[in-house]
């Protein structure tokens, strides 16, 4: 009984009350714990953008060098973990797997569960943020049927990732500090957007103190659709379609416009954002520059270019304000650095990651939370007798 509230997609319900990321979406701001995107993108490090996530605070010199350290400590995973990656299909998607991996940890790790022990939940931080970029470059080199490397500590975060993907142990790697870089950006940027659909789960799943793998787990699978990071993928795949069947850009805006089979401009429109995102109007700025360096497409590019010029003008994008958001231009980059489309939202998903830890440390913190559970408007039959029962 009682007075309840309907709002599909939590359109006006706020689930959280949070410090961590500030949007104004009607603006085109996005801070983290205060500080703008645009500055953390250029002076910061992914590493020190997750201490200050996770922390509230940017880090002093040595606090950085102490976090780093730590980090690069646990980065190996369990070897049987491995084994467990064998049993999938070759051709499995990287986050699907990423995500079984993840959930698997809890089972690798029983000593560092309790989501309320504070030395718990501290091991697990770093457990989880050391070990998924391992985790989500044996999914890669599973899927290329080639040997998992050990990670290397004396790598930076970014270039260690780099390094078990693109690495063979015949040889040696050499990290490309322009892509590093790249990467390490692209990563900053994602790192946290409030209360999205991923981030949501994460706190669902863990308002019922489930421990911190099973919900970033959760917030895994959340990312995986194409409506949220799995649209980094559909974009590149709009892209070639459009370039292999020869349609116009023109056309190609007809058949969105028209809703023809639900093709939407993929990279296009935000729950939030009713103005440029701000994290795709730096990752328009790098593309350019990094994909002359380091050469990407340029066909593609130019599609993409192309369809966001003609969206701009169009009075059906602009009546929805619908402008491209982070996803549109990052696959272009993420293909130029060698990844398939598969991995691109897994890519995502290590972006994300200090988000989704420090949203739910704030949240097991936080004395008002309380098991999510939403209530429902029922629509169903009325009381009926099942045929014979009296
Ligand atoms: N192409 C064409 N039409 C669109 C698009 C699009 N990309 N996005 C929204 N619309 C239309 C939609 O059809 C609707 O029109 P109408 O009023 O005539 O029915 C109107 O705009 C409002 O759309 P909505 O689906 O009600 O808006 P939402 O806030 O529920 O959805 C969204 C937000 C991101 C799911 C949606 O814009 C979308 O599907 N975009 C494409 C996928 C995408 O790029 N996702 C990445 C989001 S950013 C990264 C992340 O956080 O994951």
């Amino acid at each position: 009984g009682g007075h309840v509230t309907y709002d599909p997609g939590f359109m006006n319900t706020a689930n959280a009350k949070s410090s961590i990321t500030y949007i104004d979406g009607d603006e085109g701001i996005l801070r983290y714990r205060g500080y703008p995107i645009e500055d953390l993108a250029q002076h910061s490090s992914f590493i020190e953008v997750a201490y200050l996530l996770i922390f509230g605070e940017l880090p002093s010199e040595d606090q950085l060098a102490e976090f780093d350290q730590t980090v690069r400590k646990h980065t190996m995973v369990h070897e049987d973990i491995k084994v467990f990656f064998s049993g999938f299909p070759r051709d499995a998607h990287p986050m699907a797997v990423l995500a079984s991996a993840v959930s698997a940890l809890s089972t690798f790790y029983p000593d560092s569960l309790d989501p309320h022990d504070e030395r718990e939940v501290e091991v697990s931080t770093f457990r989880l943020l050391s070990k998924l970029p391992t985790l989500a470059a044996y999914a890669y080199k599973k899927s290329l049927g080639e040997p998992m490397l050990y990670p290397q500590n004396s790598l930076s975060y970014t270039e260690n990732f780099l390094r078990l993907c693109f690495g063979v142990p015949a040889e040696d790697y050499e990290v490309d500090p322009e892509i590093a870089k790249a990467l390490d950006q692209l990563l900053i940027l994602h790192a946290d957007h409030e209360q999205n659909c991923s981030t949501s789960t994460v706190r669902l799943v863990g308002s019922s103190d489930a421990n911190m793998f099973a919900s970033v787990s959760g917030g895994i699978n959340a990312l995986y659709g194409p409506k949220h990071g799995g649209a980094n993928e559909a974009v590149l795949n709009m892209l070639r379609r459009i370039q292999a069947e020869g349609i116009s850009p023109e056309d190609y805006m007809e058949k969105v416009k028209n809703k023809e089979e639900g093709v939407r401009l993929m990279g296009f429109g935000h729950r939030v954002y009713k103005n440029y995102d701000p994290r795709a109007r730096i990752v328009k700025s790098t593309a350019d520059s990094i994909l002359k360096k380091i050469g990407g497409d340029d066909e593609l590019l130019d599609i993409a270019l192309r369809l966001e010029e003609k969206a701009l003008a169009d009075d059906y994008f602009v009546e929805r304000k619908l402008y491209p958001n982070v996803d549109f231009y990052t696959g272009l980059i993420y293909k130029a650095m060698g990844f398939p489309e598969k991995m691109f939202t897994v890519l995502f998903a290590i972006g994300r990651l200090p988000g989704w830890i420090a949203q739910w440390r704030e949240m097991m913190q936080d004395s008002d939370t309380k098991i999510g559970r939403p209530r429902q408007v029922y629509t169903g039959a009325p009381e009926r007798r099942y045929p014979g029962a009296k």
